[in-house]
């Protein structure tokens, strides 16, 4: 079997989507790759140091491993890349078109690339917004995203490389922490909670933002690369959607198991970001086309992350 490669396997997503795919095709199936040190949860099998923009560096790495499958996970969120946009434009693009080229070069079998909510703008029907929605992204982050999923359909057209993509929502899970997002305030509550100290939210109490837990996305992300060829009818990429939300609404859920807990908001100019987002997502193609189906909703997600995320402070202590 040809390996798998993951890059940005540090991340919040790469570190759950590696452990995923190595319990499911064995620890030296899957290399991980990631331009910073490798975390200790990955050390269960091969880890490569990888700058994605060194497109030399990804196919040695291809090469030496044969690799047939990539989960390219390597970019900056939304928070970050408005603080850096020219670096943000440069690692999202051509991260992905030196990984598309790579790709067509060394007819590789199959490419994963996440894309996000984040290329709906505030035209955009804002509650269960559908697939074919106005696409007018008002971040960086966003203008990457929907670039992106056109070129991952123009090398699938035009190249035939069958590279699949997600659109992503907010990802909370309790064993990584995400870094740069708008959404980073669902995972950030649960860690404040359970130390017993109170939450400072940077989003307004109302605003609702489309959501997934973590094993969701994952079985999201492995069930479409899983999927056979003719069931993907788009290959831009494919909304996916579990649970919409607001701050107040996630404070209430911890809440209801942790007595005490407290939450403020002090919105900041993410604000703004989240403004720009749906509320919730339409996601009937996926369901469709592949057979999408989340499982946590925001009660049963909320007591896996607390029952979970305090064993791990505990064994931390
Ligand atoms: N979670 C991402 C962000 O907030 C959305 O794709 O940037």
């Amino acid at each position: 079997m040809n390996k798998i490669l993951i890059t940005g396997a540090c991340g919040q997503l790469g570190s759950e989507l590696t452990e995923e795919l190595r319990k499911r095709h064995g620890n030296d199936y899957v290399i991980a790759s990631d331009i910073s040190e490798p975390k200790s949860s990955l050390s269960t099998g091969p880890f490569e140091h990888l700058d994605v923009l060194d497109r030399d560096r990804i196919e040695e790495i291809v090469d030496k491993h044969n690799i047939g499958t990539v989960y390219h996970l390597a970019a900056l969120l939304s928070a970050t890349a408005e603080k850096n946009i020219h670096f943000a434009w440069k690692l999202n693009m051509d991260g992905l078109l030196n990984i598309l080229n790579t790709a067509r070069e060394k007819s590789l079998e199959r490419v994963f690339w996440p894309s996000s909510i984040a290329v709906f703008g505030p035209d955009a029907q804002k509650v269960k917004t559908p697939q074919t929605a106005a696409c007018n992204p008002t971040t960086v982050y966003g203008i990457s995203k929907l670039a992106g999923e056109q070129w991952c359909a123009y090398y699938h057209n035009k190249f035939g490389v069958d590279v699949r993509s997600l659109r992503y929502p907010g990802l909370i899970g309790y064993k990584s922490m995400p870094g740069g997002g708008t959404t980073d305030y669902a995972v950030d509550i649960y860690h404040k909670a359970l130390e017993g100290e109170p939450f400072h939210c940077f989003l307004e109490k109302e605003s609702a933002l489309p959501m997934m837990y973590m094993a969701d996305a994952v079985k999201a992300t492995i069930d479409l690369m899983e999927a056979p060829s003719e069931n993907i009818t788009i290959r831009t990429s494919y909304n996916v959607s579990a649970i919409s939300f607001s701050p107040e609404e996630i404070a209430a859920a911890i809440s209801g198991q942790l007595e005490g807990f407290e939450i403020t908001y002090t919105p900041d100019h993410r604000q703004a970001i989240a403004d720009s987002w749906p509320d919730s997502i339409d996601d009937t193609p996926a369901r469709t086309d592949w057979g999408w189906e989340p499982s946590f909703d925001l009660e049963s997600m909320t007591d896996d992350m607390l029952k979970n995320l305090s064993a791990m402070l505990k064994e931390d202590e």
